[in-house]
């Protein structure tokens, strides 16, 4: 990479002023003056000084979004199942990537990959409330009064506080778009099973305000912006 890009990537330093440090004399790579911003530097083998201080390499925290496919799970081992990260490119070093939260093997949509765990943290924290939006094709048609249920809290089986309010949107007898604002075990599946239905399948459309690329085909990832990523950072 170029060196002034290397100098402003992880220093203080703008590109001008990278340059001026260049030109003075204050830049080293590996004990020799540079000469110039533009002169290729290897970040793994090359050491660059500023005034004699090492400038170290700074770590850039990751973030993806995938369309996850069905049959994968989000975990970083399973010796049964294939990973979501098995999708990734190798070169990604997955192994230093995480899921925040996790979504069923057999449920698809947005999932958010990352190595930043408080960012992770803020997102799955049940401080923070953040809205999902699943859209859940089930087995029977919807009991009558299924939107006051939700919208009042359900009690799951096994637990002693009901869900939060979510909203239900009706789509047909047997598809529905609910919104939960937290984020408990198989929560879906069970907010149905309590009302006497079952969810066939189940999609993730979006977390806070980051939805899912409709551009991206199942299996699919890309990079988040840094508004997606500002977007989820509260
Ligand atoms: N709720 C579920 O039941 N399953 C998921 O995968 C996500 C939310």
């Amino acid at each position: 990479m170029r060196l002034d890009k290397y100098i402003c990537d992880n220093t203080s330093l703008t590109r001008s002023l990278a340059t001026k440090a260049i030109k003075s004399g204050r830049i080293k790579v590996n004990h020799k003056k540079a000469k110039s911003g533009s002169d290729k530097i290897q970040p793994d083998c090359d050491s660059v000084f500023f005034d004699g201080q090492v400038i170290q390499p700074q770590p850039h925290n990751r973030y993806y979004m995938m369309h996850k496919p069905e049959g994968v799970v989000c975990a970083n081992s399973d010796g049964a199942h294939a990973l979501v990260f098995d999708l990734m490119s190798q070169e990604l070093n997955a192994d230093k990537l995480h899921t925040v939260g996790r979504l069923d093997k057999d449920t698809t949509g947005l999932l958010l990959i990352t190595d930043d765990g408080q960012w992770s943290h803020q997102i799955t924290s049940p401080k923070h409330h953040q809205q999902k939006v699943y859209r859940a094709w089930l087995a029977e048609p919807l009991i009558k009064h299924a939107e006051q249920q939700v919208e009042q809290g359900i009690l799951l089986k096994d637990e002693l506080k009901p869900t939060l309010p979510a909203q239900l949107e009706r789509i047909s007898d047997t598809q529905v778009l609910l919104t939960i604002n937290e984020g408990r075990y198989h929560q879906v599946k069970r907010m149905f099973a309590a009302m006497g239905n079952r969810v066939v399948k189940l999609h993730r459309h979006s977390i806070g305000g980051v939805t899912l690329d409709a551009q991206l085909a199942p299996g699919e990832y890309r990079m988040l912006s840094d508004d997606e990523v500002q977007a989820l950072s509260k």
